[in-house]
């Protein structure tokens, strides 16, 4: 896609669609006579037709709400998209995200392809009524007033860019052509941006970062969308090496052997029942001069049976997309990869299906971690702890000193947070508060739930040092997370529990339905800015 600032009026717009922003309280005619004073004055009576359609069509201006009318040969451009706002006390970036979504879901046709111009009639609507929070929250830190709401101009190009791109995403590789579904693509081959405050440079940067997000985020949904057959743990593995290789990044991958060699008796136990052989995939980003290194952490379980403790089928269905987190980091990895901060970033994915094959672990077996802990597996289903217990304690050991992990681990925080917000747990409330903040302003929500001592005590094991699921219908996503916790060695770190907003059963906002990419935007939003 083609970025440029048009400072053509709405008169001389020759693009394909021309969108104008509205808010709540605002009456159209007067957004036209903003947006352009010459073209109101000489067609006031088809302003006014325009003005009272509007009304009579029940536009209200309302936050993601998107009309598109035809100009019948009063304009260059064939039609004018009217995007809703909200009040603009209320405004966030997310309201114009979602609004660009909404407007690529309600492109003309099965297959518009076209240049689409965008109006801000002030510099910036926003400044004024930056400071309102969006949600409230239970921590109590300053920087959480603003979340979401530091908008600038350069923030609203970003959303704007990453609201189209999300929502154009599909995955149509297993469509046979003959019914002519893969033929229709929305793509949009230019945007224009008039009104914004930014010199060409500035814009051009935004749409990048913004373009380079969206991009990344729909590079994970499409590895969460191939089927289990096809995304396995070595596919997953050669996905990373095209990354690292197309980033300028490092990757190891250690197959069966090496990683029997380095002790992971935890992550080994998963991978025991299935023929699928498992891989441990390190990508890094390296800043040899820094002393900061940020290890993400994902779980790649490409199949989710839940082992010898088999899932029923209905809980088995979406299950290919346990290897959210691992695909979250991988293409994390692109974009540290593009945009290089200035410390390193290690992404850390244990991959492995979950399958009840014959050597399958036993309910019962005890495993020994590669820290040294031994666990008695009461449940084959609680996997995701067990691959992660070993992927974290490899970051550790490679001397990473921020850790943060991002896995599909709980139905727990489904029943808890639905598909809305992931939630969020950790030891270091500065970073947990960090990451609420960089995914309110990149558009996902994050909860962060309590980790009390005593929820380890449901993991208490009579013949190990812990066993790796707690007491049914207890608290599931904070046990998960203290198990966790046992393999951090007191370094900083978050938990991001993304089984609800991973996967959406509907089109929602900017996500489309199937897997989501959760979790992309915020890690990027919290490495790279
Ligand atoms: N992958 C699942 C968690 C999950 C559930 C993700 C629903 C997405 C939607 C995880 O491996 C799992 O099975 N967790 C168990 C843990 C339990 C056995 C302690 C669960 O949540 O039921
Ligand atoms: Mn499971
Ligand atoms: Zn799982």
């Amino acid at each position: 896609m083609k970025y440029k600032l048009e400072p053509a009026s709405l008169s001389e717009c020759q693009s394909d669609l021309a969108c104008v922003f509205v808010y709540a309280s605002e009456k159209v005619s007067d957004v036209f006579k903003a947006a352009d004073p010459a073209f109101a004055r000489k067609l006031k009576p088809f302003v006014d037709m325009l003005s009272e359609h509007v009304t009579e069509d029940g536009f209200k201006g309302k936050a993601g709400q998107v009309l598109t009318l035809p100009t019948f040969g009063h304009l260059d451009t064939r039609r004018i998209t009217l995007i809703g706002l909200g009040e603009s006390k209320d405004f966030t970036t997310a309201h114009v995200r979602k609004a660009a979504a909404n407007l690529v879901r309600r492109l003309p046709g099965d297959s518009f392809q076209g240049n689409v111009s965008f109006y801000f009639r002030q510099a910036n609507p926003v400044k004024a009524a930056a400071k309102k929070a969006t949600g409230k929250r239970q921590t109590k830190t300053a920087s959480v007033a603003k979340t979401g709401n530091t908008t600038n101009d350069s923030e609203i190009a970003q959303a704007i860019v990453e609201g189209i791109l999300l929502a154009s995403y599909s995955f149509k590789k297993y469509k046979s052509s003959k019914n002519g579904d893969n033929k229709k693509e929305k793509s949009l081959q230019s945007l224009s941006f008039s009104g914004l405050s930014l010199t060409a440079k500035a814009l051009s940067d935004a749409c990048i970062k913004g373009e380079a997000i969206a991009e990344s985020t729909n590079f994970a949904r499409r590895l969460i969308a191939e089927p289990p057959c096809y995304m396995t743990p070595s596919k997953l593995a050669e996905e990373a090496r095209a990354v690292a290789k197309e980033f300028g990044l490092t990757i190891k991958v250690f197959n069966a052997q090496e990683i029997e060699r380095m002790s992971m008796g935890s992550f080994l136990g998963v991978a025991r029942g299935a023929k699928e052989p498992p891989k441990f995939i390190v990508i890094s980003y390296d800043v040899p001069k820094s002393k900061r290194k940020v290890a993400i952490v994902g779980k790649g379980i490409t199949f989710d049976s839940g082992g010898l403790s088999l899932k029923p089928a209905q809980s088995m269905e979406h299950m290919k997309y346990d290897m959210s987190g691992a695909a979250a980091v991988i293409a994390t990895m692109r974009v540290v990869g593009k945009f290089k901060p200035n410390f390193s970033v290690m992404a850390v994915v244990a991959a492995t299906e979950n399958m009840p094959g014959d050597n399958a672990l036993h309910p019962g077996d005890v495993i020994t971690a590669m820290n040294g802990k031994t666990i008695e597996v009461n449940n084959t289903d609680a996997e995701g702890r067990l691959i992660l217990a070993d992927a974290l304690t490899y970051a550790v050991k490679q001397g990473a000193d921020e850790l943060i992990d991002i896995a599909t681990l709980t139905g727990a925080v489904v029943t808890a947070l639905g598909r809305v917000a992931a939630g969020i747990m950790g030891s270091d409330q500065a970073l947990v508060d960090k990451l609420i903040d960089s995914g309110a302003e990149a558009g996902e929500k994050l909860w962060q739930l309590p980790l009390y001592d005593e929820y380890s005590e449901s993991l208490k094991s009579d013949i190990a040092d812990l066993k790796n699921a707690g007491a049914r219908g207890e608290a599931g996503s904070a046990s998960a997370a203290m198990f966790l916790k046992e393999f951090t060695s007191g370094k900083p770190w978050a938990h991001l529990d993304i089984a609800g907003p991973g996967w959406l059963d509907r089109d929602r906002e900017e996500c489309n339905k199937g897997g989501t990419g959760f979790g992309v935007r915020t890690l990027c939003r919290y490495l790279v800015g």
